[in-house]
């Protein structure tokens, strides 16, 4: 057994990262100045997208994109119930209502069968979250949007690298939100981005990240010093610190290595896996580039005697840190009581969510971490196997 407790994550923060921000506090620049416009251009150069606007979380990111489209009180946004409660709580941040959706079976992303019938005369936008970092099928999506008039925000927290029919995730939706939470394929420990083609769209994200405090007005004022502004809007306080981009320009020179790195742990388990029924490892990605941020199993309830709460506890016990991805959002008490959602709304996503567990999987495990999970699961289903 191994000694050490494998943690189901662990950032991988190199020299580079270190000396990256140790020098940006030695410049005296410590908030949004010349590190965040780096990071910017680097990131919409990597996503293809034209502009991108660095802010302190994807959550303030799905903010701004919903806000910048125009989505307002007694809107309805269509919302995966299988996702991070940040997804449809920025719905609620402007008045409008998430209206939430089932997810597939095998990938657990939204299922884009049943948008449709949740689309009312109110429905201004889609959310489609990239669960795990899998795209789901933008191509369906995007005609589901423009045949309804739909605004299509991607919550793209787990999808980097990721891409979809030789599109990258970041240049296909109108807008698409990442994060670089501490977890995430690429870290600043907190942080988030906002891509798009779009001008208007990129600068009132820019705006309303820092107040509403007109950016023309301060160019156009410079010349009076530059303790002249002025507020078009009342915006957010949402902007992204140089030492946060210090740190992010570095990790996204190394998100191609990260990602070969994930790739190669998921295919371990995917063939340390394949031989067993009790366990259902996550779909295939032909037609896309998945970028694993997570590996979700699913578990075969009628062919072991363990459920899912035990089987993380088994885990825990031989020193393996696991989680959930995710609780659906119909399952909390907010959903429950606002909306008189129950569990039996969304089937699948009810059903999915008794049986997932979360594997750990980044780039700094080692062989022996990864053969180390890979035997304690093993030997749970052979002990627990019916
Ligand atoms: C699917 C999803 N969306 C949004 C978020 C929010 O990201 P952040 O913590 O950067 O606000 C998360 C975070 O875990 C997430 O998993």
């Amino acid at each position: 057994m191994s000694s050490e407790f494998i943690p189901f994550h662990k950032p991988a923060i190199g020299e580079e990262e270190i000396r990256s921000v140790v020098e940006t506090l030695r410049s005296g620049w410590l908030t949004t100045g010349p590190k965040v416009k780096t990071f910017e251009a680097e990131f919409a150069r990597y996503t293809g997208s034209a502009h991108a606007v660095a802010v302190n979380s994807a959550t303030a990111a799905l903010h701004l994109a919903l806000e910048a489209v125009g989505i307002k009180s007694g809107d309805e946004v269509i919302v995966p119930t299988m996702t991070f409660t940040a997804t449809a709580e920025v719905v609620l941040y402007l008045g409008a209502r998430p209206v939430l959706v089932d997810c597939r079976t095998d990938d657990l992303n939204i299922d884009v069968d049943r948008i449709e019938a949740a689309i009312s005369n109110n429905t201004k936008a889609i959310i489609p979250v990239h669960i795990a970092g899998r795209p789901c099928a933008m191509d369906q999506i995007l005609s589901i949007a423009q045949r309804h008039g739909l605004r299509v925000i991607e919550d793209a927290a787990h999808a980097l690298p990721a891409s979809h029919l030789g599109r990258k995730v970041g240049a296909i939706g109108d807008i698409t939100c990442f994060s670089f939470y501490a977890t995430k394929t690429i870290t600043t420990g907190e942080g988030g981005m906002a891509t798009t083609d779009n001008p208007e769209w990129s600068e009132r994200m820019r705006m309303m990240s820092l107040h509403g405090i007109s950016h023309d007005a301060w160019d156009r004022y410079t010349e009076q010093g530059s303790w002249y502004y002025e507020v078009v809007r009342p915006g957010f306080k949402y902007n992204m610190t140089d030492i946060a981009a210090a740190l992010g320009i570095e990790q996204l020179k190394r998100c191609d290595d990260f990602y070969q790195a994930r790739l190669r742990i998921a295919q371990r388990y995917d063939e340390a896996f394949a031989d067993l029924p009790e366990i259902e490892s996550p779909a295939g990605s032909s037609g896309m580039q998945h970028a694993w941020h997570l590996y979700i199993i699913q578990l075969n309830l009628d062919r072991i005697n363990i459920d899912r709460r035990d089987f993380i506890k088994a885990l825990n016990s031989r020193r393996i840190g696991t989680s959930v991805h995710f609780i659906p959002l119909h399952l909390h008490p907010f959903y429950k009581q606002t909306y008189g959602y129950r569990a039996s709304d969304f089937p699948q996503a009810s059903t999915a969510f008794e049986r997932i567990v979360s594997l750990p999987i980044y780039p700094i495990m080692t062989e022996q971490d990864v053969s180390y999970v890979i035997g304690a699961v093993r030997d749970l289903v052979q002990e627990y196997r019916r």
